[in-house]
This record gives C-alpha cells, sequence and structure tokens, in this order.
C-alpha cells in the first residue's frame, strides 16, 4: 500500500487522484496544495506547489512513499532532486531534465541533436542582434523568451514591427535564462496542433492517446491566450501510425540523447506537435501532463497509473502499451468572469448535485469557505467531461452537464471540439 502526495491544485491534479483512487495499491493521498474536488478524494496541506522545502518536509513528516507532481515550476526549482536526496521516490524529472521545459534553447538544440523535426530557430542575448535577424526573416516570426513565462512568453508575429516590440518584451520576461535574458525566434509552422504524452522511464517510453486543446478564450480561437479553455480526445486527425512515428521519431530519439548527455527524463513527457500533410513537428516539449489535456487522456486509461509511477520512480516501467477506452471524451473548462484578466473569487458555485452519473467534474479554482459552501477561488473553476460512444455524443453530455454548473459570471466556450464532430460529418459524408 502506498501513501501519495500530489503536488499541484488544478484540474490535472484532481484528474491523476480521481486516476490514483482506481488503483488498489493507494492508501493515503494528500495534496499540495489541492482545491474543493480533491478534498473529498484526499487531504488538502496548505502547501504551495512551488515552495519545494515545504513539500519536501510535509512528504517527510508525513511519511509519503510517492510525490506525483503535476506542474512544471515545482519541477524546474529541483523538487525530484530534493526528494531523491532524503529518500523519497518522485514521479516527475529532475530539475536537469526538467529544462526541456524551462528552457527554449535547451529543447531547440536538444532537438537539433537528436534529429527531432522542428521550426528552424537561433538564439540571442542580444535584443540589436534579434531585431536585426527579424529583418531577414519571412513573416510571420514566432518568438519566445526563452525561461518559464506562464504562457506570456510566446508571440506569432506577423510584421517585423510586432516582432521588434516582442523581442524588447520578451527579454525583460525572462526570469530563467541561464545566460542572462536570453530569446528564441523560429520559423512559424502551419498544422493542426496536437497534444501528445508519454510515461517515460529515462529509455522507453509508454505513450498515452493524444488530445487537443483550446488555449484562446474566445470561441474561433480569438482573444488573449489562457491555460487552456477545453480538451477532447482522440484526435481525429492523427492515426496509431502516426503515433507510432511519434514515438519512434520523436520520444525514443530524444530520451537516448537525454539519457547520452547525463540528463535521463523520467516522468511524463508532452510532445506539443504541430501536423501538417508534409509532416508533422515538435512545437514544444513540457515536463508534465497537460491541463486539460490530463482530464480527458486520464479517464480513458484501463492500467493502473499507481502502478506505472512507482515503476518509472524506482527505474524501469514493465510495459509500453497501455489500454485505452475507445470512448471519446470531451472536456469543458468554466472559468471566472474576466479570466485571464482579474476575476472575482468567493462566488458560491451551485448544480453540481445535477451532473449525470458518467459525466466527470474537475475542480480547479475552487475551495470550500467556512461556511461550508463551495466557492471559486481561481480563474479556471472547473473541467466538466463529457463521456459518449462517438464524439458528439461526448460534447453533448459535456455541454448539457457543463449547463448545469451555476455561477455569477460563468464563462466557457462553445466550440470545443465542435471541429472533431464537423469533420468526422465530412468524413462519412
Ligand atoms: P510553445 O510554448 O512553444 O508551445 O508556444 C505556445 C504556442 O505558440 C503553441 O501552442 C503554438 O500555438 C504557438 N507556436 C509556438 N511555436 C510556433 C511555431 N514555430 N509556429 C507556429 N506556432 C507556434
Ligand atoms: N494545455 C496546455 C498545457 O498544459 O501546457
Amino acid at each position: 500500500m502506498t501513501r501519495v502526495l500530489i503536488v499541484g491544485g488544478g484540474g490535472r491534479e484532481h484528474a491523476i487522484g480521481w486516476k490514483l483512487r482506481h488503483s488498489d495499491a493507494l492508501s493515503d493521498l494528500f495534496f499540495a496544495p489541492g482545491n474543493g474536488g480533491t478534498s473529498t478524494i484526499g487531504t488538502n496541506l496548505p502547501v504551495r506547489a512551488a515552495d519545494v522545502p515545504s513539500i519536501v518536509r510535509s512528504a517527510n513528516d508525513l511519511r509519503v512513499e510517492l510525490v506525483f507532481v503535476g506542474p512544471e515550476e515545482p519541477l524546474a526549482l529541483g523538487l525530484a532532486d530534493e526528494l531523491e536526496r532524503v529518500g523519497i521516490r518522485c514521479f516527475g524529472p529532475s530539475r536537469a531534465a526538467a529544462r526541456i521545459e524551462a528552457s527554449k534553447h535547451f529543447a531547440k538544440d536538444l532537438m537539433d541533436r537528436a534529429g527531432v523535426p522542428t521550426a528552424r530557430w537561433e538564439t540571442f542575448t542580444e535584443a540589436a542582434d534579434a531585431k536585426r535577424y527579424v529583418l531577414e526573416q519571412p513573416m510571420p516570426v514566432v518568438v519566445k523568451a526563452d525561461g518559464l513565462a506562464a504562457g506570456k512568453g510566446v508571440a506569432v508575429c506577423q510584421t517585423v514591427e510586432d516582432a521588434t516590440a516582442f523581442i524588447d518584451q520578451a527579454m525583460a520576461l525572462d526570469a530563467f535564462g541561464e545566460a542572462g535574458s536570453r530569446i528564441v525566434i523560429e520559423e512559424c509552422l502551419v498544422g493542426t496542433e496536437v497534444s501528445a504524452f508519454a510515461l517515460c522511464d529515462g529509455t522507453k517510453a509508454a505513450m498515452t492517446v493524444p488530445a487537443c486543446d483550446y488555449k484562446p478564450i474566445g470561441d474561433g480561437n480569438t482573444g488573449p491566450n489562457t491555460g487552456g479553455m477545453g480538451s477532447y480526445s482522440p484526435s481525429e486527425f492523427v492515426s496509431s501510425a502516426d503515433l507510432r512515428a511519434v514515438h519512434d521519431d520523436v520520444f525514443v530519439p530524444v530520451l537516448a540523447q537525454m539519457r547520452a548527455d547525463g540528463n535521463p527524463f523520467r516522468g511524463i513527457l508532452y510532445a506539443g506537435l504541430m501536423v501538417h500533410s508534409e509532416g508533422t513537428k515538435v512545437l514544444e516539449f513540457n515536463c508534465r501532463m497537460g491541463d486539460p489535456e490530463a482530464q480527458v487522456v486520464l479517464p480513458r486509461l484501463r492500467g493502473d497509473l499507481l502502478a506505472s509511477a512507482i515503476s518509472i520512480a524506482e527505474g524501469s516501467i514493465p510495459s509500453t502499451d497501455f489500454e485505452w477506452d475507445e470512448r471519446p471524451r470531451v472536456g469543458i473548462v468554466i472559468a471566472s468572469e474576466g479570466y485571464p484578466g482579474r476575476y472575482e473569487t468567493g462566488v458560491p458555485i451551485a448544480g453540481l448535485d445535477e451532473i449525470d452519473s458518467d459525466t466527470l467534474v474537475f475542480h480547479a479554482g475552487t475551495t470550500v469557505d467556512a461556511r461550508g459552501q463551495l466557492v471559486t477561488a481561481g480563474g479556471r473553476v472547473l473541467t466538466v467531461v463529457g463521456t459518449g460512444t462517438t464524439m458528439m455524443e461526448a460534447r453533448e453530455a459535456a455541454y448539457r452537464n457543463a449547463e448545469r454548473v451555476r455561477f455569477k459570471g460563468a464563462q466557457y466556450r462553445r466550440d470545443i471540439a465542435l471541429r472533431a464532430v464537423t469533420d468526422a460529418a465530412v468524413r462519412q459524408a
């Protein structure tokens, strides 16, 4: 029996906890800090996800046997290394391996050396050199701050003026660059984006089913970017042959290169892919699962996530073939009014007792107030995940139930998975 601490407090961490609860090997479950939903399946600790010393201390005090890390920040700060030092198993990469997400330059250089297809790129530490380079490039170009910037570090620039302005902004944003301020400038790729995930033991990659997410706040991908406003799985334009190719041509060579460099990757590796008829290229890597992708991928997993996480934390994953529920899932993120800008918190949430029994609700920005009332506590509040025998049914279930969740100012996109339903209808015609 295993005592587990999940680090994080979003919908992804609620979904991870929900999945671990299905494992016979789980005894006690803790969250740091968790949310209003995780408090119903485990014990929330008043510890921030990025507070590495407090997490290590809590894990020690509570005799936790496995720490499962949801977000990137604690990994980039070296949580896995600190846990290893005190002899606690961690499912999540070392600080050195987490650079695959924490430094764009690190990831691009790694991809080139591993022979993984990606957009043409250059790195700059001087704004003047970057601006001169942009003048010679066809538009649009993509400008990226090297370090973690909470989703604000990337801009697709249509004009030289936009690129010049963002270069100055990105240089100021870069808090984690090893060589001071650093930016990456890339050619702009076209195609359809998909998120591919693999549980990795340093050598082998056990791929999950893929998922698509929706970053902008508004329907039709309008308005500012968010952490993700919805997701669906499977991705209708990715075949199983495509996935095998991603395993062989992306995950395996990257793991081999990281091992050769002395930074083996153990944990969940996330490849953001741009799929195009002329070939698939990697946009970015993340050192964790996606949110809200986890909310639609994990409910489809038939295997024991806890057993896999323990084997990886101990050294090696026994099998790279998971079984999957064929039924599609659609996840609708319900957000606070004003998100991704300023928003109110403490708004009472109603309607969760009216949700269909086969629909899942994963909490993110929620908490239980002093009077025992569930209230909002963040920008992204809940993900409602619908299931069906077809994508159309899953989508209808997700929206039917999302409508039942009521709080003042609740907002969500109306077009999640619409493309998958329309494309499928076109293919059948
Ligand atoms: P990243 O953090 O590198 O994934 O970038 C965030 C988002 O910016 C991606 O999900 C894409 O939508 C977009 N993006 C990043 N790089 C490129 C590129 N080379 N071409 C087109 N779009 C990109
Ligand atoms: N949904 C995108 C991410 O988790 O980075």
